[in-house]
C-alpha cells in the first residue's frame, strides 16, 4: 500500500467512506479528519457491531491506530466528548489514540442557533442543512472573528473573543430572526471547564504527519461529505461550508501536496442526497423506493430519509476533473441485486438526464470475494462505469461489514 491515501466523496456524501477507511486503516498508522464537523455520519459495522463516527475518524477501532482531527474541522465540544465518552463505554482507548489540532474553530451554541433561524427564515428555499452550525462556524472562522480551541488556554482574552462574537450575533439574532441571545459569561464560563477535559488532546497536527512521514508511517486522510456539496465545486448554494474535495486536505490538516501518493474516490453504485438542491437523475417511482429500502438510506446524522437515483455518470466525471483520483471504490452493489433493469445516465440534454440500460443480475452477490464470481451483468455493469470515467475500479465493496469486499487491486489486499 501507498503512505498517504485520500478516501474522497464523489457524490453528495453519505457513499461508505467510512467502511473503506475502517478497512484500509487494517495496514495504516494514521487517520485524519480536514473538514466538516458532526455534521458527518460515517458507520462503520466490525463483527455484527455497528458504530457511527461523526467527529473521531473512522480508524479508532483499530488500537494501534492515531486519530487526527485537523484545523480544518469544526469541532464542536459538546459533540465530541458525546462520542469520545461513548466509545470509551465500549472500550476504546481514546487517550491513547485522539489528537487534535488547536486550530480548530469551535462551533458555538450561537451557530446552532443562528444556522436553525435561517433555515427557518428560508422557508421552502431552505438548504436542508444538518442544523449542526457548520456554516455559521466556517463564516466566523474566515471573518476572523472564531474561537479556536487553543484560545480556550487563555481565559482573558477568552471572554473578549466571546464578547466580541456575541456582541455581534446577538444583535442579528435578536432584531433580524427575533429569536434568543446568548450570555458571553456563561458561554465563557462553560468553555474554559470544557478545555481541562480537551487540553491533553492538543498537538502541532502539521509537525505530527510531518515526523510521521520520516518515519515511513502510512497514513489515511478521511473526507467527510462529497464532491458535489464542496463549497466551490458543489451544487451551491445547496452545499456544505467546506472544501471537501482534495484540496481541502492540504489546509485542513498542514500537510503538502506532494505528500500524497494516491486519491480513492468512494462511489455509490447509485445516487443519493440529504437536504435540498438539483438532483438530474432522482427517482420518486417504485425504484426509487426499493434503493431506499435496500440501501437503508437514512442519514447517519440526523435520521432524515435520503433522495435516491440512478449513477450520474456525468456528475461523476466532473467530480473526476476535480479530484484527480487515482482509483474507485464502489460501493452498495449488492443494493443493486434485486432490479431487472438499471439505468446510467451518461449525458445531459436540455436539462434532463440521458440514460442507457442495463440488465440486471437479480440474484444475490453477499459473501462473493472475487471479481470473477459476480453474475455477468454485475460485471458489464461495473466494466462500464470504469471505462467511461476512465479510472480503475480498485475496490467493489458487497456489504456494509468490513470484510464484505472484493480486491481488484493489490495494493489493497
Ligand atoms: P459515509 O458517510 O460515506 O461514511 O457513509 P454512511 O455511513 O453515512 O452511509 C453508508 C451506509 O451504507 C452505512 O449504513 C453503511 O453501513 C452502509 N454500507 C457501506 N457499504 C455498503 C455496501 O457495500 N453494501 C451495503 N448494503 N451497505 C453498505
Ligand atoms: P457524510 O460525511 C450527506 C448536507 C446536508 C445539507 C448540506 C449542508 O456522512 O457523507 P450542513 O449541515 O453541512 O451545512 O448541510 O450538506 N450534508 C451531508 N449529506 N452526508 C454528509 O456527511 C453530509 N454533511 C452535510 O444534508 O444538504
Ligand atoms: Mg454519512
Amino acid at each position: 500500500m501507498n503512505n498517504s491515501i485520500a478516501i474522497l466523496g464523489a457524490q453528495w456524501g453519505d457513499e461508505g467512506k467510512g467502511k473503506i477507511v475502517d478497512l484500509l486503516t487494517e495496514k495504516c498508522d494514521i487517520v485524519v479528519r480536514f473538514q466538516g464537523g458532526h455534521n458527518a455520519g460515517h458507520t462503520l459495522v466490525v463483527d455484527g457491531k455497528t458504530t457511527v463516527l461523526h467527529l473521531i475518524p473512522s480508524g479508532i477501532l483499530h488500537n494501534n491506530v492515531k486519530c487526527i482531527i485537523g484545523n480544518g474541522v469544526v469541532l464542536s465540544l459538546d459533540a465530541l466528548s458525546e462520542e469520545i465518552e461513548i466509545l470509551k463505554e465500549n472500550n476504546i482507548d481514546v487517550n491513547n489514540q485522539l489528537i487534535i489540532s488547536n486550530g480548530c474553530p469551535l462551533i458555538l451554541p450561537v451557530h446552532i442557533a443562528l444556522d436553525k433561524a435561517r433555515e427557518v427564515k428560508k422557508g421552502k428555499a431552505k438548504i436542508g442543512t444538518t442544523g449542526r452550525g457548520i456554516g455559521p462556524a466556517y463564516e466566523d472562522k474566515i471573518s476572523r472573528r472564531g474561537i479556536r480551541l487553543g484560545d480556550l488556554s487563555n481565559d482573558r482574552e477568552l471572554f473578549n473573543k466571546i464578547e466580541e462574537l456575541l456582541d455581534y450575533h446577538n444583535y442579528i439574532l435578536k432584531n433580524y430572526y427575533n429569536s434568543e441571545t446568548f450570555d458571553p459569561e456563561k458561554m465563557c464560563e462553560k468553555l474554559i471547564s470544557q478545555y481541562d477535559f480537551y487540553k491533553g488532546y492538543i498537538a502541532d497536527v502539521p509537525e505530527y504527519i510531518e515526523n510521521a512521514f520520516k518515519d515511513n508511517k502510512r497514513i489515511v486522510f478521511e473526507g467527510a461529505q462529497g464532491t458535489l456539496l464542496d463549497i466551490d465545486h458543489g451544487t451551491y448554494p445547496f452545499v456544505t461550508s467546506s472544501n471537501t474535495t482534495v484540496g481541502g486536505i492540504f489546509t485542513g490538516s498542514g500537510v503538502s501536496p506532494k505528500k500524497l501518493d494516491y486519491i480513492l474516490a468512494i462511489v455509490k453504485a447509485y445516487t443519493t442526497r440529504v437536504g435540498s438542491g438539483p438532483f438530474m437523475t432522482e427517482l420518486f417511482d417504485e425504484n426509487g423506493k426499493i434503493l431506499s429500502e435496500r440501501g437503508h438510506e437514512f442519514g447517519a446524522t440526523t435520521g432524515r430519509e435520503r433522495r435516491c437515483g440512478w449513477l450520474d455518470l456525468v456528475a461523476l466525471k466532473r467530480s473526476i476533473i476535480i479530484n484527480g483520483f487515482t482509483g474507485i471504490c464502489l460501493t452498495k452493489l449488492d443494493v443493486l441485486d434485486t432490479f431487472k433493469k438499471i439505468k446510467i445516465c451518461t449525458e445531459y440534454k436540455d436539462d434532463k438526464p440521458i440514460y442507457e440500460d442495463f440488465e440486471g443480475w437479480n440474484e444475490s452477490i453477499e459473501g462473493i470475494n472475487k471479481f470473477s464470481d459476480l453474475p455477468k451483468n454485475a460485471q458489464i455493469y461495473i466494466k462500464k462505469i470504469q471505462d467511461y470515467l476512465n479510472v480503475p475500479i480498485d475496490i467493489i465493496s458487497n456489504g456494509p461489514g468490513r470484510n464484505e469486499n472484493i480486491i481488484l487491486n493489490k495494493k489493497f489486499s
